[in-house]
């Protein structure tokens, strides 16, 4: 909905131009700069797009200063307590919470689609065993194409949507069978009478050679991350699969861009980033030092799993997965030194004036590799099990952006190379 204008003057130039205030159901008002560089001949400059927003949408709702994230409306706490990672994937796609028909037939449907080709466990099985899985899984989820390619026509929302359930349903069967070949181990086929997230810690740990029993503990607190990963408006790796998604591109090729934007340390490669440091800390003792090290200036040490562009309060997913720790290491009967590590950094952390002025607290990833650590999921695979979660608001937004005229994404630059100049022969450069 659009009200009143802003109007932005070039004195020197005696132009103006009024630009429209674009206003959300909630959030900052925006301005729409698009006429700027047809009106006042200047193009607008915002490296790391902190003041841009890139798209509109109805999906996540996210306030940093006040530490709030809903779902379609939803506070996460709340689907936190109550739903379960298929309720939220059903609500994320289409828009409302299902009835209690729309949710077993969306269950039966992603159950339906949880196996993958053969030939994909041939391509896996190509890879050397101590490939990282983020890069397995970064082509695998690409090569999709390559087997789904009938199915693929993009301007059939009927196909959007298969495409989209099939992802969601594949992704942890193929998360778990990279894992498997990193392990030597045969693979483990998805048991459908089993819930997605037993289904999916069968397909990690069960072994031809005895009966694995899936933990009802293990496999609630599993449910429980994937629904505070599943979405998160237009981060990195978000926005990575809609700017691929704005060429035309299929959305196997889009996912695929989204996990290798991910995998980066200072996206959803932090959880793996926090374990690693968490682990070169050592002991209670050395907080202060990497304390320290992290304000340092001529330091490039940060720490891991705080931060985030958009909060400037308490992640509020952070606050829920800290409680579940306690639970989830209580409930399994362990007893992790590094939550009491963890724990210390934060405590001093926020005592800080450095990191009390610059407003970082602990996000997402501080203390999920914990519970993750607790399941027995190993560290490399901590980043496969967001991509597992986030596969949902990856197709949810690519499925919005489809659905919605939109243009190809094009950012501008400030050129700072060279001017016009001429050629010159081999033999007379130098
Ligand atoms: N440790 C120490 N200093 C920090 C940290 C940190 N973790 N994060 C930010 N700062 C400082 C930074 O040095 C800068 O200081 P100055 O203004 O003096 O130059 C200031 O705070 C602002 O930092 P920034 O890098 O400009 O902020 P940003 O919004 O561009 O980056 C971030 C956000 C998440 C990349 C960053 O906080 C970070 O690198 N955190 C550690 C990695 C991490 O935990 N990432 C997970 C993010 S949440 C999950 C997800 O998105 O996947």
């Amino acid at each position: 909905m659009l009200s009143k204008n802003v109007v932005i003057t070039d004195e020197a130039a005696g132009k103006h131009v009024e630009l429209p205030v674009i206003r959300g159901t909630e959030g900052e008002p925006t301005l729409d700069i698009k006429a700027v560089p047809s009106t006042l001949g200047y193009f607008t400059y915002d490296p790391g797009y902190a003041a841009t927003a890139s798209c509109t949408s109805e999906i996540t709702f996210i306030d940093g200063n006040k530490g709030i994230l809903r779902y379609r409306g939803y506070p996460i706490e709340q689907l936190a307590e109550r739903s379960t990672f298929v309720e939220v994937a059903y609500l994320l796609l289409f828009g409302e919470l299902p009835i209690e028909e729309q949710l077993n037939q969306f269950r039966d449907e992603l159950t339906y689609h949880t196996m993958i080709h053969e030939r994909l466990n041939h391509f896996i099985s190509g890879f050397h065993y101590d490939a990282h899985p983020m890069a397995m899984m970064a082509g695998v989820v690409g090569s999709l194409a390559a087997f789904y390619h009938n199915r693929l026509d993009m301007e059939n929302p009927e196909e959007r949507v298969l495409s989209a359930k099939r992802m969601i349903a594949k992704m942890p069967t193929i998360a778990a069978a990279c894992y498997r070949h990193h392990m030597g181990w045969p693979i483990a086929y998805p048991r459908n009478r089993l819930r997605f997230c037993e289904r999916f810690l069968d397909m990690m740990f069960s072994v031809p050679s005895e009966q694995y029993m899936v933990s009802e503990v293990a496999a609630r607190a599993l449910d429980l991350l994937f629904i505070l990963h599943a979405d998160h408006e237009q981060n990195a790796s978000t926005s990575t699969v809609r700017l691929v998604g704005s060429t035309g591109a299929n959305p196997y090729a889009c996912v695929a861009a989204g996990i290798s934007a991910l995998w980066g340390p200072a996206h959803g490669g932090a959880n793996e980033a926090v374990l690693a440091m968490l682990d070169e800390i050592g002991s209670v003792g050395n907080v202060p030092h990497f304390i320290d090290r992290a304000k340092d200036k001529n330091d490039p040490f940060r720490l891991m799993g705080f931060g985030h562009r958009v909060y400037k309060n308490y992640d509020p997913r952070a606050a829920i997965i800290r409680q579940a720790c306690y639970e989830v290491l209580d409930e399994l009967g362990k007893d992790d030194p590094m939550m009491d590590l963890a724990m210390e950094l934060e405590r001093i952390a926020l005592e800080d004036d450095f990191f009390v002025e610059k407003k970082l607290y602990p996000n997402v990833d501080f203390y999920s590799g914990i519970i993750y650590k607790a399941l027995g999921i190993p560290v490399s695979m901590f980043t496969v099990m967001f991509a597992i979660a986030r596969t949902v608001g990856w197709v949810s937004q690519w499925i919005e952006q489809s659905e919605t005229p939109t243009k190809i994404g094009r950012p501008r630059q400030v050129y700072r190379g060279p001017q016009e100049r001429k050629y010159k022969a081999l033999h007379r450069r130098g």
